[in-house]
């Protein structure tokens, strides 16, 4: 996964979800259930090169067909995608 304009990328082991990666590298993601369901995590996906599970019940199909968010706490990615979590870290 990469930070739209940014060079930084995450690999996302299977045991930990993208949210966990995010915040623990600093991002400040909200999140409430963990569980796909309140879609407070749901982040922007700029590009997607591969395909993304989509795993929440946030989202209506037609919302996961579109591909322009995704639920951080659930979802999966296949190959990169790139995303913008809005933290800007020369924003302070
Ligand atoms: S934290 Fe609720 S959908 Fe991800």
């Amino acid at each position: 996964m990469r930070l739209m304009g940014s060079d930084v990328e995450f690999e996302i082991p299977r045991e930990r979800s993208m949210l966990d990666v995010l915040n623990a590298a600093g991002h400040e993601v909200m999140y409430d259930c963990k569980r796909g369901e309140c879609g407070l995590c749901a982040i922007d996906v700029v590009d997607v090169r591969g395909e993304i599970d989509h795993r929440d019940v946030f989202f209506s199909d037609h919302q996961k067909q579109e591909n322009q968010k995704i639920c951080a706490c659930v979802s999966l990615a296949r190959g990169t995608i790139t995303v913008d979590t809005l933290h800007r870290t020369d924003a302070i």
